[in-house]
């Protein structure tokens, strides 16, 4: 109950909280931000909700694995000191009117794939932190647009808390780990980490002196259709702020990228300079 959450985060008003925000099925890219809020905080909360709101597609949503027993299970072993599971009615209940939207930023990426997808993510996180009042919170570069919309929120709206953003953990293969990857299947699984390969290329050439924003995209763009399953939805070299996309020479990027593998649609990114 939203009233317990509040109870237990105010018992001791002076320790300071971090919270990690989730939809459960947790993996090490979880646990990674757990470990972080760990280190920097007294106590840490974590909250697990499939957000209703944030899926553009209800075959997704219906599909989204659920793992809670041993979700809760991680979290212990973690050293977790409170996890908040609300049923949908909890966090919308009847009546429920008020959605939070981030306009510029939410347009391009995943929020052109996915519409209404950042309102979700935007209204549901107010939500989360004024439920758990944090000092920070935690969130995965792995979702790189969700930071940049959630930090120009966090602006606009003066949320008195800190956003801190873990590194992308990846499989030993390259593959961004994901609640989604155990729907690959075989041929899928094995093909997925050329999205890694792509990018690593195009750090590689951007190590080497290749800043121009249209030659990185296709670059990825190239790696990524020399394997045959891999149907891309959008390759991008876009600015880390705006997420306006880039053309000509660049001081710094977001390469970014959303990938089909058969019904399963992965995404990955890298930040250059
Ligand atoms: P979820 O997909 O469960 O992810 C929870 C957090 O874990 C996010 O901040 C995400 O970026 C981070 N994460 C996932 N995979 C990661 C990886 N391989 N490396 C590092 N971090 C990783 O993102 C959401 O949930 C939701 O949108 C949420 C913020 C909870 C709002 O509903």
């Amino acid at each position: 109950m939203i009233a317990d959450v509040r109870a237990a985060r105010w018992a001791e008003p002076k320790i300071s909280w971090g919270l990690v925000p989730t939809m459960g099925a947790l993996h090490e890219g979880h646990l990674s931000l757990v470990r972080l809020a760990r280190q920097q905080n007294d106590q840490v909360g974590v909250s697990i909700f499939v957000n209703p709101k944030q899926f553009n597609n209800p075959a997704d949503l219906a599909k989204y694995p659920r793992t809670v027993e041993t979700d809760l299970e991680m979290l212990r072993e973690a050293g977790v000191d409170l996890v908040w599971t609300p049923p949908v009615e909890e966090v919308y209940p009847p009546g429920f009117q008020t959605t939070i939207t981030v306009e510029e930023v939410t347009k391009p990426l995943e929020g052109a794939s996915r519409p209404g997808h950042f309102a979700g993510v935007a209204t549901v996180v107010a939500k989360l932190f004024n439920v758990f009042q944090p000092n920070r919170a935690y969130f995965g570069q792995k979702d790189a647009q969700q930071v940049v919309v959630i930090k120009q929120m966090m602006r606009d709206l003066a949320f008195n808390l800190e956003i801190v953003v873990g590194p992308i953990v990846r499989e030993p293969d390259g593959l961004a780990m994901s609640s989604r990857n155990v729907r690959l299947g075989v041929a899928s699984r094995a093909a997925a980490p050329v999205l890694y390969k792509a990018l690593w290329n195009a750090q590689q050439a951007w190590e080497s002196g290749n800043h121009d924003a249209d030659a990185l995209r296709m670059l990825v763009a190239e790696t990524i259709n020399a394997e045959p399953i891999a149907v891309i939805d959008y390759v991008s070299a876009a600015d880390p702020v705006t997420l306006e996309e880039l053309h000509g020479q660049a001081d710094r990027a977001l390469l970014s990228l959303a990938v089909f593998f058969a019904d399963v649609r992965l995404i990955d990114n890298v930040v250059l300079g």
